[in-house]
């Protein structure tokens, strides 16, 4: 009975211990794309009303495009092609008109698998007086990010940064930063998200936009365009492993499925944290909550946004709200600062696997019984032993 639950105990130490030392060589997922970045595709000027970044993130056999482009709102398109050689074509005084559909392709048609866009629709304000961080009273005209007036994109490798401010105001900015990833890891800074070659990471932040109340808090209105399955659900994964992001144990992930199955076609997911500062401690964490997703009308999502209009000819849309702050939590005005992270990609998402620290830690709790009742067996072995030599011994007298 002892013996057999020691070689279980025993298996399952190294089976653990093989699998940390397997991912610590090999470093988990491999699989890699060559990106490729173009501004403002085949466009002979610089396009009016705002630009169009495309990145080409090109596998194996497979494509998967990305269309950040401030036109509008800003929008992220996201197509997945079955080719390797599939290709964006824009025809830029239709794009730029923003009154029919087809002025954006992917070609050949056929080859698209998969697509969808999120686009940043709105700002909400809303004054907290009694400090419960309740939106539903006291909100403030929303700020329309297709009004602001945005900045050029600024590249840097794969990394895009695009700012606005409302056009009445000179002071502070809302920013978004796209990065795409040619293969998997973790961005240094919290909330330090596993991304992979499937997926791109947007952080939002405000900057000093100045608030029109004396206890503003702030909502982000996302809604998510796709040409047939809807992203509308948002499942909730739970994990005892904090260390990537500090006190923080479940990840959100707002995904598209076939008729609700469990195979996800494509994704936005996030932690539910925001920081008020640009490096942050744990007490610049605060908690983000969302809103279910539910159903938007398709043509004024449209009317937001040049991508969705030039893409889509009959968009399916749901919105979500991600609200920032809890009852008792410092308002905006303490920092001045709020930002936010989330993935968006295709296929499964990444799922965290423990972090080397807790697996070293699992490795000693398991492995200390182990290792005494080894002894325990040593020592029992080594009596046996010298009990046996010591009869024999006596025998032979
Ligand atoms: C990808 O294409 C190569 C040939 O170009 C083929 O040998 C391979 O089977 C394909 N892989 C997949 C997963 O389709
Ligand atoms: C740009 O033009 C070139 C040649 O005119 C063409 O090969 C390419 O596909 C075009 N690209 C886009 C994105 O339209
Ligand atoms: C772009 O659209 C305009 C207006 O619909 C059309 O006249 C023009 O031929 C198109 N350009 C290309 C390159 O297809
Ligand atoms: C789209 O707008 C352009 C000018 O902004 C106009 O010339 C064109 O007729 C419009 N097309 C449609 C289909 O409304
Ligand atoms: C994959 O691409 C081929 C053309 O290369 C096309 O005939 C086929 O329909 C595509 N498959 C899917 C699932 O779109
Ligand atoms: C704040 O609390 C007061 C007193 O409880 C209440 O009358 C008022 O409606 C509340 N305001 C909001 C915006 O909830
Ligand atoms: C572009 O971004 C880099 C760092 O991300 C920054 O140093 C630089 O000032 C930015 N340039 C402009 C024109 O904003
Ligand atoms: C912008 O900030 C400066 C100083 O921080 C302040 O004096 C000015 O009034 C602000 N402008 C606006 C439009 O709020
Ligand atoms: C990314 O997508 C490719 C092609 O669909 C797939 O082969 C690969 O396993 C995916 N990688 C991850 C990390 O999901
Ligand atoms: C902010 O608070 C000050 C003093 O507490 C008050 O005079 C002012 O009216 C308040 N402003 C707003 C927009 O509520
Ligand atoms: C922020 O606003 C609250 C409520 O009006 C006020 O009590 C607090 O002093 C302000 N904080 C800062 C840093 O201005
Ligand atoms: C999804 O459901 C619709 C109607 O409920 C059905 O027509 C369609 O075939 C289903 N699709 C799949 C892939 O099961």
């Amino acid at each position: 009975m002892a013996a057999t639950g020691r070689l279980l105990i025993s298996t399952i130490l190294l089976v653990f211990t093989f699998r940390s030392c397997l991912s610590l060589f090999y470093g988990g997922n491999t699989y890699k794309r060559k990106l490729f970045v173009q501004l403002n595709p085949n466009s002979s000027s610089l396009p009016r009303g705002g630009e169009l970044l495309h990145v080409r993130a090109v596998g194996q056999n497979d494509t998967l495009h990305y269309l950040f482009c401030s036109q509008g709102a800003p929008t992220l398109l996201l197509v997945h092609t079955n080719s390797s050689s599939s290709t964006v074509k824009v025809n830029w005084s239709q794009f730029s008109s923003r009154n029919t559909s087809g002025s954006l392709t992917v070609e050949p048609e056929s080859s698209i698998l998969y697509s969808s866009a999120v686009v940043f629709s709105r700002l909400w304000e809303y004054d907290d007086v009694n400090n419960t961080a309740e939106a539903s009273s006291d909100l403030l005209p929303p700020h329309e990010l297709q009004d602001f007036s945005w900045s050029l994109f600024n590249l840097s490798g794969a990394t895009s940064l695009l700012c606005g401010a409302p056009s009445d105001s000179t002071n502070g900015s809302l920013c978004l930063q796209l990065s795409v990833f040619d293969s998997e890891g973790r961005n240094k800074l919290w909330p330090r998200l596993l991304h992979s070659a499937n997926s791109s990471q947007v952080e939002v932040w405000l900057n000093g936009i100045l608030p029109r109340s004396n206890a503003s808090r702030f909502v982000l209105e996302l809604q998510a365009v796709s040409g047939t399955y809807p992203l509308s659900r948002v499942d909730t994964r739970q994990s005892i492993d904090d260390e990537y992001t500090p006190s923080i144990f479940k990840m959100f992930q707002w995904v598209s499925s076939i008729n609700g199955s469990s195979d996800i076609l494509g994704f936005v997911q996030w932690k539910p944290v925001a920081y008020r500062k640009s490096h942050p401690v744990l007490e610049d964490a605060t908690p983000c909550r969302h809103s279910d997703p539910d159903s938007q009308n398709g043509e004024e999502t449209a009317a937001l946004s040049a991508l969705i209009r030039g893409f889509y000819s009959n968009p399916e849309v749901m919105g979500m709200n991600v609200s920032f702050g809890m009852a008792g939590e410092p308002f905006y005005n303490s920092t001045m600062f709020l930002s936010w992270t989330m993935l968006v990609g295709v296929g499964s998402p990444p799922v965290d696997s423990f972090s080397p620290l807790v697996l070293a830690i699992m490795a000693v709790c398991l492995g200390a019984p182990v290792i005494l009742l080894l002894l325990g067996g040593v020592f029992v072995f080594l009596y046996k032993r010298r009990h046996a030599t010591v009869t024999a011994y006596e025998r032979i007298n």
